[in-house]
Formats: C-alpha cells, structure tokens, sequence
C-alpha cells in the first residue's frame, strides 16, 4: 500500500485530517470523503493513494461516479479524463486541471492535507463554442 507521498506541495502549518483506513479501497477504487464541507475523492491507483477535488472542470460532475483506471480518471458524464498523480487533464479538451491535495499514510490512516482552493474556475479554456 501507499506510503507517505509528501512532497514540496505539503505545508508544514496546515494539518493533514484523517479520511478512512489504509485499506478501505481496492486498486482502481475511489471514495468520496468530505473536509471542511467539500468533497474531495481519494483514488486508489494501482495501490498508491491520491487526493483530488471531486469536481469535473468540465461541467461540475462529480468524478466520484467515474471511473479509475490506473492513473487516469475518466468522468461519467461526457468522459473527459484527468491523471490523478498531477490533476491535468488528459483528454486533450483543454480543460482547467484539478486541484490535487497532499496525502500521505500515518498509522494505518489515510490523511489528506485540504486547503480549500480559490473558487476554481470551472470552464474550458478553449472553449470551442466562443469565438
Ligand atoms: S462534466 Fe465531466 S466531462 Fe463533462
């Protein structure tokens, strides 16, 4: 399973909030877990943990109803596709990139390091119907 996957994104004054035990997801599994109010999804890709926001920059579904496939998590309403590890986008329709979160494992528990984000901005930046 996961280990610690600090990294320079990790701020030393922020808590990270327990969200569930370590082995509460299968490979390919997602949960949607609530901090502060805001659901976030937690991915279980190929045994690494991620955090991502769980809200499609497409048009607002919630990518909890998608689905993981190793990295990749593909939205069940229109299918755009977002890699977990970084929050881009890889449908190539070149949409905002979701926000991600520091996670990291601490005795058996899933801990997930949530800053709430500036209102992001939920449109395509290539908007082919503008213009
Ligand atoms: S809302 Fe996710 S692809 Fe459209």
């Amino acid at each position: 399973m996961s280990e610690c996957l600090e990294d320079s994104s990790v701020s030393p004054d922020i808590p990270f909030v327990a969200v569930g035990d370590e082995d509460m997801l299968r490979p390919n599994e997602v949960a949607e877990v609530a901090i502060e109010g805001d659901s976030i999804l937690v991915c279980n890709s190929e045994g690494q943990y991620y955090a991502i926001q769980n809200l499609c920059t497409h048009d607002n579904a919630p990518l909890g109803l998608g689905r993981l496939i190793g990295w990749e998590i593909e939205c069940s309403r229109h299918g755009a596709k977002f890699d977990v590890t970084s929050g881009e986008e890889s449908s190539e329709w070149l949409l905002q990139p979701l926000v991600t979160f520091p996670l990291r494992i601490r005795e058996g528990k899933i801990e997930v390091q949530y800053t709430k984000p500036e209102p992001p901005a939920f449109r395509l930046i290539g908007d082919r119907n503008q213009g």
